[in-house]
């Protein structure tokens, strides 16, 4: 038993070393002076006790010097943690543009996860080892937060706006997947697991279809419900068209009525097909019917995923590029 206590979590993520460091570094800080203080009021209050009445020592007024000392020593501390913090934080924000793109949703009480290769899964994330993986993550009804503490990562997942944070496994194994932000009744068994395994066996993992598999890709679904939904029949290829095309748009800069641009990101997207009347491009009539209610945050993603698909000037519409193509493009605008 005693061989199994561990203060913190076993360290899995390229991350974690850092975080580690700067943890212990401000535990030792805070632990040193905690000892320092506690100890001088120890000996203050032996060394000054009253020993007789009418020998009171005369009060000081302050000595200028020491009070720039002990002012000065913990702002420089405070400093050294601040850009310390910040110098991790930022590394721990910047996922590598190589990175494996995977997508989460937050339920009560479960993770949804989706690849964009079309394989799903409940409470469970397979990941490979050694390569960066970003997700982009966002709820269907309120905060949750998707924390794995051997990866030292914990992000919220927030209605209505998506989020993104990455990490990259160091060893392969299985690793508590938490929520980590009181969601309901149910908060404490929304328990999941991140499964990660070598390259060649996740590939195989990602192509097994026996459980929540697909055989269609992000951007195949989301074609799908494109034309369930009746899109098509709006945003044509041709002129006459009542919507914009959306060859091309996914990245983008769009001119807004105001004159004002703005990229056409995930999030612009997303709103774009559950609140159309929000933000309407220049030029366009303000006539698209809002999804809103209609539609889960996983189809949403599939129909982003879609449009993602649809490079400018490319095939046709009807083709729908793999994956792959997605997954390796660094304009993609999941932000
Ligand atoms: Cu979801 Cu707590």
């Amino acid at each position: 038993m005693i061989s199994r206590f561990r203060l913190l979590p076993e360290a899995a993520s390229t991350i974690a070393g850092s975080v580690d460091q700067l943890y212990w570094f401000i535990a030792a800080v805070s632990a040193g002076f905690s000892f320092a203080v506690a100890g001088m009021i120890l000996f203050f209050v032996v060394r000054y006790r009253r020993r007789e009445t009418g020998r009171e020592h005369p009060e000081s007024d302050g000595v200028l010097s020491l009070e720039i000392l002990w002012s000065g020593i913990p702002f420089l501390i405070s400093m050294v943690m601040f850009v310390w913090g910040a110098v991790v934080f930022l590394e721990m924000r910047t996922p590598p543009a190589d990175s494996m793109q995977v997508f989460a949703v937050g339920k009560r009480w479960m993770w949804k996860v989706q690849h964009l290769e079309g394989r799903r899964e409940i409470n469970e994330l397979h990941i490979p080892v050694g390569r960066p993986v970003k997700i982009t993550m966002t709820s269907e009804d309120v905060i949750h937060s998707f924390f794995v503490p051997a990866f030292r990562v914990k992000q919220d997942a927030v209605p209505g706006r998506y989020s993104e944070f990455w990490f990259e496994a160091t060893k392969t194994g299985e690793y508590h997947l938490f929520c980590s932000e009181y969601c309901g009744t149910q908060h404490s068994r929304m328990i999941g697991k991140v499964v990660v395994l070598e390259p060649a066996d996740y590939q195989a993992w990602l192509g097994s279809t026996e459980r929540g598999g697909s055989r269609l890709s992000m951007a195949e679904a989301g074609e799908e419900a494109f034309g369930d939904l009746g899109c098509a029949s709006c945003h044509g290829e041709g002129d006459g068209s009542r919507g914009p095309s959306l060859r091309g748009l996914a990245g983008s800069q769009i001119r807004l009525p105001d004159g004002t641009t703005r990229i056409a990101d995930a999030t612009y997207l997303r709103q774009s097909i559950l609140q159309p009347l929000a933000v309407v491009r220049d030029g366009w009539d303000p006539v698209m019917p809002s999804f809103q209610g209609q539609l889960t945050e996983g189809r949403v993603l599939e129909l982003i995923a879609y449009i993602n698909s649809l490079e400018s000037g490319g095939a046709a519409a009807g083709v729908s590029p793999g994956a792959e193509a997605i997954g390796e493009n660094e304009e993609t605008p999941w932000m």
